[in-house]
C-alpha cells in the first residue's frame, strides 16, 4: 500500500498543479478546539444549531460539531454565484434550502472562507428574516484584502493573504477538498495546458 503522503503528492502534482502547505492539519484541529470552547462559553446553556454552506464548509462543520460540548444539531444550505464575472455584483442564488426552520434557534453559520463576503451577506440577510434567537458566523479562513461586502466573522480560524487556497473543504474544479491541510495552489500554465490537450 502506498503511504498517504505519496498519494497526496501525486494528487497535488496533477496537470502542472502544485499545492504548498499554508496551514497544517494539526494547526487547523487545534484552532477548531479553541473556537468550539469559545462558542460554548458564549452560549453555555443553549442548544446550538450549526448551518453549513455546501460543500466547502462541511469539513469545518463536522470537526467543529464534534468539539462542541452539549446539545448540537445541524443543517445544510447550498448557494451558487452567477459566475465569477458577476460575483462582485452580489448575485448569489439559493440552490438548496434548509431542512428545518431556524426560528427561535441559536444559529451558527459555518463557512470555509470569507472572501468578498457576498455569500455570507446574502445568507445573513436571508436568515435574519427567519427570526433566529441568535445568529453568529464562524469561518475557518478570512481573506480581508478581498472584502467587498461589510461582513465580519464572530469566530475566525485564520486570517490569510490574498492567495487561492485549497484543501480542508476548499476546491479547485471540485478537487483537493479532501486534503487535511490548507495549501496555496499554484498552476504551471505550460504543464496545465499540455495536460489539457491529452
Ligand atoms: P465570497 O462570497 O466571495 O465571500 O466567496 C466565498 C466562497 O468563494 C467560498 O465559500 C468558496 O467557495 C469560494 N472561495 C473564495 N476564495 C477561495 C479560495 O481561495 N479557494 C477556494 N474557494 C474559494
Ligand atoms: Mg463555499
Amino acid at each position: 500500500m502506498p503511504k498517504p503522503r505519496k498519494i497526496r503528492q501525486r494528487a497535488a502534482n496533477r496537470r502542472g498543479e502544485r499545492v504548498k502547505i499554508l496551514i497544517s492539519g494539526g494547526r487547523i484541529q487545534r484552532r477548531i478546539q479553541a473556537i468550539a470552547k469559545q462558542i460554548r462559553r458564549d452560549f453555555p446553556d443553549e442548544p446550538l444549531h450549526l448551518v453549513s454552506v455546501l460543500k466547502g464548509g462541511v469539513f469545518f462543520l463536522t470537526d467543529l460539531a464534534r468539539s462542541i460540548a452539549g446539545e448540537v444539531s445541524f443543517d445544510f444550505i447550498a448557494v451558487s454565484s452567477y459566475g465569477k464575472a458577476t460575483r462582485s455584483s452580489g448575485q448569489v442564488r439559493l440552490t438548496r434550502d434548509l431542512d428545518s426552520s431556524i426560528e427561535g434557534k441559536t444559529v451558527i453559520l459555518v463557512e470555509d472562507i470569507l472572501d468578498t463576503g457576498m455569500t455570507l451577506q446574502y445568507l445573513l440577510k436571508l436568515f435574519q428574516q427567519r427570526k433566529p434567537k441568535h445568529l453568529r458566523v464562524a469561518v475557518l479562513l478570512d481573506k480581508p484584502e478581498r472584502r467587498v461586502a461589510p461582513v465580519r466573522a464572530d469566530y475566525l480560524g485564520f486570517s490569510i493573504p490574498n492567495e487561492f487556497v485549497v484543501g480542508y473543504g476548499l476546491d479547485y474544479a471540485e478537487r483537493y477538498r479532501n486534503l487535511p491541510y490548507v495549501g496555496v495552489l499554484s498552476l504551471d500554465s505550460k504543464l496545465a495546458k499540455k495536460a489539457a490537450e491529452k
